[in-house]
């Protein structure tokens, strides 16, 4: 079974543009805080929580606790994509007689907890845990809670009973996103170390400085600490919290606040705040940019791939690329579904399989056993019957479904009926066989003929951009619409992974921030242009955006 990576993330976005919605039209509501816990309940709603919207008492049903309940915009969104009510009723959001109050409320099917005193959400899920247990229930708890609502004594209290009654089908996620309504929380009170200066990196850059897990520990916990906004360690960590027997779970989900639009990102002022309805559209594409790295491991040494996916791990690779050759549909052969089988236990890491050999249909299930979490086929090897056996194959196994075309092929018509649920595209700018050839310039106009065709077949996938991928020409490349980046020479044939991944992602960043200034500017001119500019108060992105917004004489 895959991971289930792109539907994931495609509801992700989703909620995430219905909470800007929502506390737009509400003119107030919290997105910080229910951006920083966005991943977690992508990964809870689509992959482990066990519910059914239509009969939301189920009494089989997981229970799912916001104890940080003024995020209620980010449980409302996804709730509403999971289908308990329809979109349009986020527009009632905190309005008087709305089911969809600032805070949850039991008066809305599908809510477990009236959220809103905070440090009651964990005693609470305690209770249900341990009313599961005795009515003989195999229901799990999962409880959403936040680093600010932690100085309260009564999370505290909670945590040694639940230790005390080894209360194991719970599992508490702590939201670690270091920001409290009225500052840090490293300098209001400290879960870990008191912070000096208002610089949150460095909570990051100093792993003895983390005390929250020991404390966790103390009190009885088996703890696992993860990145909050990484699908795959939220996904592992989960399937492990429900493994371990005879004590409770906590997930320390190292977040950030607003996270998904740069100028709410670690921006206190977000904890509680609407965004204006100018702004809207500039932040919604924001959200749509969001993009990945993915080296391709046959560009490095190929005697040695286990090497080559650590250097991917150490490098912070969004998900590893792995090219399969047949020999047939290229002169070159690599590697096949086995070495991937023999490669999956080093890394959570999504691997994004392409396949470049004959016959896809004939060996799908091999690469979907082998641990695939993408895979990617070409469309010269298919019809409209394989691929739709293919289709259907990987989302059965929560494998998300590529098609990949040839520098010299079209989107074929068979595959249009395919587009809206298909959630990858590759257009390959060289021609597939090995790595290190130059990109076809060609492919820029091809993106662009393409994208009234994806328009109109309502794609929503991610298109992946493979062969000949630079530093020099990545920022055009995403302009173009890409939106997953795959690197072989560029990457992986590189000394320092690590570094030419960060360099990567700050050319795209700043392609995207001047995609994002060329919106506000044709949306509201310099005015709207200054406005957006000035939102931005965290670091320096303010001075870097300022200076691409001169250079394209906006300001
Ligand atoms: C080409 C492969 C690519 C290639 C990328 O057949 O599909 O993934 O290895 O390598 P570079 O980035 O060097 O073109
Ligand atoms: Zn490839």
């Amino acid at each position: 079974m895959g991971l289930n990576y792109y539907t994931i993330k495609k509801n992700i976005l989703e909620a995430r543009k219905l909470v800007i919605r929502a506390t737009n039209i509400a003119g107030s509501g919290h997105p910080g805080g229910s951006f920083s816990m966005a991943e977690i309940l992508g990964c809870l709603f689509y992959k482990h929580l066990k519910y059914d919207s239509k009969n939301p008492a189920w009494v089989d049903r997981d229970r799912l606790v916001l104890s940080k309940g003024h995020a209620s915009p980010g449980l409302f969104s996804n709730m509403a994509l999971a289908g308990y009510f329809p979109e349009s009723e986020l527009d009632t959001l905190r309005k008087f007689g709305s089911q969809l109050q600032g805070h949850p409320d039991l008066k809305c099917p599908g809510v477990e907890f009236c959220g809103g005193s905070l440090g009651t959400g964990l005693s609470y899920s305690i209770g249900m845990a341990l009313a599961g247990r005795i009515d003989d229930k195999n229901y799990h708890v999962y409880t959403i809670m936040g680093d600010g609502e932690s100085d309260e004594g009564q999370v505290w209290e909670a945590a040694m009973t639940a230790a005390k009654y080894k209360v194991d089908n719970i599992t508490a996620f702590l939201d670690r996103n270091f920001i409290q309504q009225d500052s840090y929380t490293e300098k209001i009170m400290p879960l870990d170390d008191y912070l000096e200066g208002t610089d949150l990196s460095e909570m990051w850059k100093d792993a003895s400085r983390w005390k929250t897990g020991d404390k966790w520990r103390s009190f009885g916990w088996n703890v696992i600490e993860i990145d909050g906004h990484r699908i795959e360690q939220i996904d592992a960590a989960i399937t492990k919290a429900k493994a371990t027997k005879g004590a409770p779970t906590i997930i320390i989900s190292r977040t950030i606040k607003g996270k998904g639009v740069e100028h709410m990102e670690d921006n206190p002022q977000w904890h509680g705040k609407a965004p204006d309805s100018d702004v809207v559209p500039i932040i919604n594409q924001e959200l749509e940019s969001q993009f990945m790295i993915a080296p391709s491991i046959i560009a490095g040494d190929m005697s040695n791939l286990t090497n080559e996916v650590k250097r991917c791990i150490s490098g912070r690779a969004d998900y590893i690329h792995l090219d399969v050759m047949d020999g047939q549909f290229v002169p070159n052969k690599t590697f096949d579904h086995v070495k991937i089988k023999e490669l999956r236990p080093l890394t959570v890491i999504p691997f994004d399989t392409h396949l470049m050999i004959n016959e896809p249909i004939k060996h799908i299930h091999d690469y979907v056993d082998a641990g695939s979490d993408i895979i990617t086929v070409h469309a010269e090897v298919c019809d409209e019957s394989s691929f739709g056996e293919i289709h259907d194959i990987l989302k059965k196994n929560q494998v998300s479904l590529g098609l990949a075309i040839n520098p010299d092929t079209d989107l074929p018509y068979w595959s249009y009926k395919f587009l809206s649920s298909l959630d990858q595209l590759i257009v390959m700018s060289v021609v597939p066989g090995k790595s290190g050839q130059k990109y076809i310039e060609d492919t820029h106009e091809k993106m662009n003929r393409l994208k009234p065709i994806l328009k109109d077949h309502h794609f929503s996938g991610f298109i992946e951009a493979d062969g000949g991928v630079t530093l020099d020409n990545i920022g055009s490349v995403f302009m173009d619409g890409a939106r997953a980046f795959v690197g072989g020479s560029a990457i992986i044939g590189q000394k320092d992974v690590r570094s030419t991944i960060r360099q990567f992602r700050n050319e795209i960043m700043r392609a995207r921030r001047k995609t994002l200034l060329d919106k506000a500017n044709q949306l509201g001119g310099s005015k709207l242009v200054m406005k957006w500019i000035e939102l931005h108060v965290v670091g320096e992105t303010q001075d870097q955006i300022k200076k691409i917004a001169q250079e394209a004489g906006y300001i």
